[in-house]
């Protein structure tokens, strides 16, 4: 069974859309079935997949209020990943959700329905931590919370802790943080190397990977190119912190 991963940090910017979608290419890559979930009314997930959002009629906004099967909406992505697409509509399943029953577990029951079928569910989360986001976290097993290497980044991370405890407390005891994921990271300045050390002093109670995603515009490139960012040049500095972070994520999992 799948076992479902959250990227959340209710800044915006700091790489969640990038890191769900070449995280998902690089698990791809190595065998695994992955299934990407776009939580985000912005949709870049669903257009960075290769789609464009506004032309897709039936979308997660129609699973989750509507109770459409989500085995009904799956699109199949060119680098064979399954994706369950968003698009500005679920903006308004925000406001609707507020009156249906079991409102912070309609992602975990859509999540439910197909996990079976893949070995790997990553969820891109908006930068809020609004309903959405509540249930994304209430669906997850693990969160993992990338942190752009700029100072201004770090300010929320503390508030988005404090959500994850709720979460544990009172929808999802299981919830666990696999780790803060450095990315934009350039080595060259010693502002990122500051950061990671601010990192590593404030959040030790945290598992820091041990791998950063560095700074490359060809991550801007691959979004625009609707292609993984493997698939843009074969040496892509940054890139290879997704293919790292996807076979620790299937050593772990065959370990349990
Ligand atoms: N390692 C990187 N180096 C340089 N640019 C990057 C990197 N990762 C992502 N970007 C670029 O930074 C921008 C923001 O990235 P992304 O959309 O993944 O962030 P996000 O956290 O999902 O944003 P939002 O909060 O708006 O959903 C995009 O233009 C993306 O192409
Ligand atoms: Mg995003």
């Amino acid at each position: 069974m799948a076992e479902v991963f959250v990227f959340a940090n209710q800044k915006g910017g700091v790489g969640k859309t990038t890191s769900t979608f070449n995280l998902g290419a690089a698990l791809q890559d190595i065998d695994q079935r992955v299934l990407l979930v776009d939580l985000d009314p912005q949709a870049s997930l669903t257009f960075y997949a290769g789609f464009d959002p506004e032309s897709i009629d039936v979308t997660l906004h129609q699973c989750l209020t509507r109770d459409v099967p989500p085995k009904d909406i799956i699109l199949s992505t060119e680098c064979g990943m399954d994706l369950l697409p968003a698009n500005m509509d679920l903006s308004l399943a925000e406001l609707q959700m507020i009156n249906l029953p079991a409102r912070e577990r309609r992602i975990t029951r859509i999540v439910n329905a197909v996990r079976d079928a893949y070995d790997f569910v990553l969820l891109d989360s908006q930068p809020s931590l609004g309903i959405l986001t509540l249930n994304a976290l209430a669906a997850a097993d693990q969160v993992i919370i990338p942190v752009s290497c700029e100072f201004l980044s770090l300010r929320g991370t503390r508030a988005l802790l404090k959500l994850i405890a709720k979460v544990r407390g009172q929808l999802n005891s299981h919830l666990q943080i696999a780790g803060l994921l450095p990315t934009m990271f350039d080595s060259r300045t010693r502002h990122g190397r500051e950061i990671l050390q601010i990192l590593r002093d404030q959040f030790s109670d945290l598992y820091l990977f041990p791998y950063t995603v560095n700074r490359s515009i060809r991550f801007a490139e691959s979004s625009r190119a609707q292609l993984p960012v493997f698939e843009m040049s074969i040496q892509v500095p940054g890139a290879l912190a997704y293919r790292e972070l996807a076979r620790d994520l299937v050593k772990k999992k065959e370990r349990k």
